[in-house]
């Protein structure tokens, strides 16, 4: 039987799903939290369908152990790769981020839509039938962004090689029109700002981390499965990376230092 005070499991080849927990934990602050980052096996986005699907089933047997009562794969190129298998394996809510292009696809003005995201998730069959869906009267352009993930797990949101890099990835999109750019790489969200600044204010950064923190709500609540403790939840932080790096890194993007279990 699951039991309300169960907490949700997060996880993402690094930190980039950390734009998601925050979201969650801000939007159902007395959640129990349970993030794992598959550091030393990242990036996920050069990575085979088959090798990622192992990886995903791998941390979620690890979270499932420690009795979480829904998972979210805060990760674009897991979801394309692995959701279905996993939704077909477990029980609990399983829970995936795909690339915004609805919301851009309904806004454009220009008919444009960019996509930034890695190159798994652009070959992806779920993601081009989601273009193909939404790309009757508009064009929906895509750039892979290899070695934009890295610079997150650096810690490098405002270097002068994390601007150029994107750079390299923003202006072919902006060259060809696209008035929207829909960020589809849950570490891209740390990035925003550099991406705004660079693409100025009319140019409209699509990002969907606080929809899955909603969908995640929604999910719980049609099995009523929402915490019912008062007061702030337990959030827990594991990864594979180095341990000063990990508490480096998660501190900082979670605003506040925090302790890292070593997976
Ligand atoms: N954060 C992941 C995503 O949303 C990918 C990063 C990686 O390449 O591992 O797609």
């Amino acid at each position: 039987m699951i039991v309300n005070e169960q907490a949700i499991g997060i996880f993402d080849s690094g930190i980039g799903g950390l734009s998601i927990a925050r979201q969650i934990h801000q939007l159902l602050p007395s959640e129990n939290l349970l993030y794992v980052a598959d550091t030393i096996h990242a990036p996920y986005g050069e990575k085979s369908t088959e090798y990622i699907t192992q990886r995903a089933f791998e941390i979620c047997e690890f979270l499932i152990q420690r009795n979480v009562k829904a998972i979210v794969v805060a990760c674009n190129t897991a979801t394309v790769s692995s959701i279905k298998a996993l939704r077909a394996k477990y029980t609990i809510p399983i829970i995936g981020v795909e690339p915004g292009v609805k919301p851009a696809v309904f806004n454009t003005k220009s008919g444009i839509v960019g996509v930034l995201a890695t190159a798994q998730t652009l070959k992806s069959a779920s993601f081009n039938d989601l273009a193909k869906a939404f790309s009757t009267n508009v064009k929906i352009e895509v750039q892979p962004c290899p070695g934009l993930m890295e610079q997150v797990e650096a810690l490098s949101l405002d270097s002068a090689s994390t601007e150029a890099l994107i750079k390299q990835y923003v202006f072919p999109l902006l060259e060809k029109g696209a008035d929207h750019i829909v960020l589809g790489c849950t570490h891209y969200a740390f990035l925003a700002p550099m991406i705004k600044k660079i693409v100025g204010p009319n140019i409209e950064i699509v990002n969907t981390d606080f929809a899955v923190a909603k969908e995640t709500a929604r999910r719980l609540d049609i099995l009523n499965l929402r915490s019912t403790h008062v007061g702030q939840g337990h959030v827990e932080f594991w990864s594979s990376a180095p341990a000063d790096i990990a508490h480096k890194q998660f501190s900082m993007l979670w605003g506040e230092s925090v302790t890292v279990f070593k997976i």
